[in-house]
Parts: structure tokens; C-alpha cells; sequence
């Protein structure tokens, strides 16, 4: 899979990407993610990326131009399957489309900064329209990495015990189950006694009843 970011701050989306779970991801080759700086496609002295709205109104709006630039540049070297747009008033994130954009190849994500992009761009450039939750942020570049994490996790290889991901809360419509580790004791505070049973088939079927009763209490909406 190969990730292409183009952004305003590229500062934002450096650190996401140098520790952990991500950086071990590209370290093995299983994700490229390549960040762009809009701003090296811009004209003039100013390198000016955005301008004033027409007819009015408070707030600069990205210019279609450099958008168009970068991008261009980016298709003429390889095919993508996506063109994704961040913004408040796309499709809300959640783990399904998670999972069907961790089966694509190659993907751009351009995050929205100011009062969004000109719309031209969202018209003839983009494919898809994602947001991270109902809520505004001050620019795309924390949901692309909210978005990359959700994706990349998924893909093969990545986590350490593949089957993790497939136990991870959301997966079946359901959270998950408690978990606990040593000490068995810690100022009265005991560790369910199943679990250190040894009897796996026991420990399963817990675990599913407390992914369902957690379910029932915290998130009831997910069952329906
Ligand atoms: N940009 C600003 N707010 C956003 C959100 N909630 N999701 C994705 N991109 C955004």
C-alpha cells in the first residue's frame, strides 16, 4: 500500500508516522506514506495556496491550482484507487470503511485547512469524502492520521499477532471484552478467576458474554 498526504503542515503528520505500530509498518515495507507540501506547488513569491472566498465571507479557501498540480504529478507516476478529501461533512469514519480501504493500493489524502477546499477541487479531483466525527477540527491533517492508523493496523503482517486485529472492539459490531495482567492482586483488586483457569474454551465463551454485556451497557446502538 502506498499513501500519499498533501497538506498545509506537514510538521502535523511527521510524528504519527516515527514511533510505534506506523513506523514499524513502513520500516517492514508493508505501507509507503509520502507527505507533500502544498505550498511546493504554489506560483510566485508568496507561494500562496489560498485566497479569499468569492462573493464574501469570513475564512481563506484552498486554490484549485497547486490541489491540481500535486495531484496531477502524483497520477501521471501511478495509478490510485482513491482521491480522499478530510473534511467535517464527508462520510463518518468508522472500523467497516476502515476495513474495505485497508484492501486498497494506493491512495491520496488531501486534508482541508481554513474554511475547506474551492469546490471545484471536491467536483473533479476527489472520489471520496471522509470525515473523522461530528466535530470541526482546525485542518485535515489529524483525521489523515487518525485515518492512516485505522487503515495500516489492518493490513497483513502489521500487528505482531495477526489475529489481534480481528479481536479488536467494533470488528463484529461488538466492544470489547475486559482484559487484565499481572498482578493476579493489586490492593484487593482481583483478576476474574476464569481467566487464569487455563480452560480456553471457558475463557472464550466469558469473553464473548462480556463483549455482549459491555455492549448492552455502553453502546446498545451497535447491536441493532
Ligand atoms: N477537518 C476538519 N474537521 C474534520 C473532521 N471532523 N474530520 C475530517 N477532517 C476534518
Amino acid at each position: 500500500m502506498r499513501i500519499d498526504i498533501i497538506t498545509v503542515v506537514p510538521e502535523i503528520l511527521k510524528s504519527p508516522f516515527e514511533a510505534s505500530i506506523l513506523k514499524r509498518a513502513i520500516e517492514k515495507g508493508l505501507v509507503e506514506v509520502h507527505i507533500h507540501n502544498l505550498r511546493d506547488y504554489a506560483q510566485g513569491n508568496y507561494k500562496q495556496v489560498d485566497d479569499y472566498q468569492f462573493g464574501g465571507g469570513a475564512g481563506m479557501v484552498l486554490m484549485i491550482e497547486p490541489i491540481d498540480k500535486c495531484i496531477q504529478e502524483l497520477k501521471s507516476q501511478r495509478a490510485y484507487d482513491e482521491v480522499i478529501y478530510l473534511t467535517p461533512d464527508g462520510q463518518t469514519l468508522d472500523q467497516k470503511m476502515a476495513n474495505s480501504l485497508s484492501l486498497l493500493g494506493n491512495m491520496i489524502i488531501l486534508c482541508g485547512h481554513y474554511k475547506g477546499v474551492d469546490q471545484r477541487v471536491r467536483d473533479t479531483l476527489i472520489t471520496r469524502e471522509i470525515s473523522i466525527g461530528d466535530y470541526v477540527l482546525s485542518g485535515g491533517e489529524l483525521g489523515a492520521a487518525v485515518l492512516c492508523d485505522a487503515i495500516i493496523r489492518l493490513l497483513p503482517g502489521v500487528l505482531n499477532d495477526e489475529t489481534s486485529a480481528l479481536t479488536d472492539s467494533f470488528q463484529d459490531n461488538l466492544l470489547a471484552p475486559p482484559v487484565y495482567t499481572r498482578p493476579r492482586e493489586y490492593k484487593g483488586l482481583e483478576v476474574p478467576e476464569i481467566l487464569t483457569s487455563g480452560n480456553t474454551k471457558a475463557i472464550e465463551a466469558w469473553r464473548e458474554e462480556q463483549a455482549q454485556l459491555r455492549t448492552l451497557k455502553l453502546r446498545p446502538d451497535l447491536l441493532k
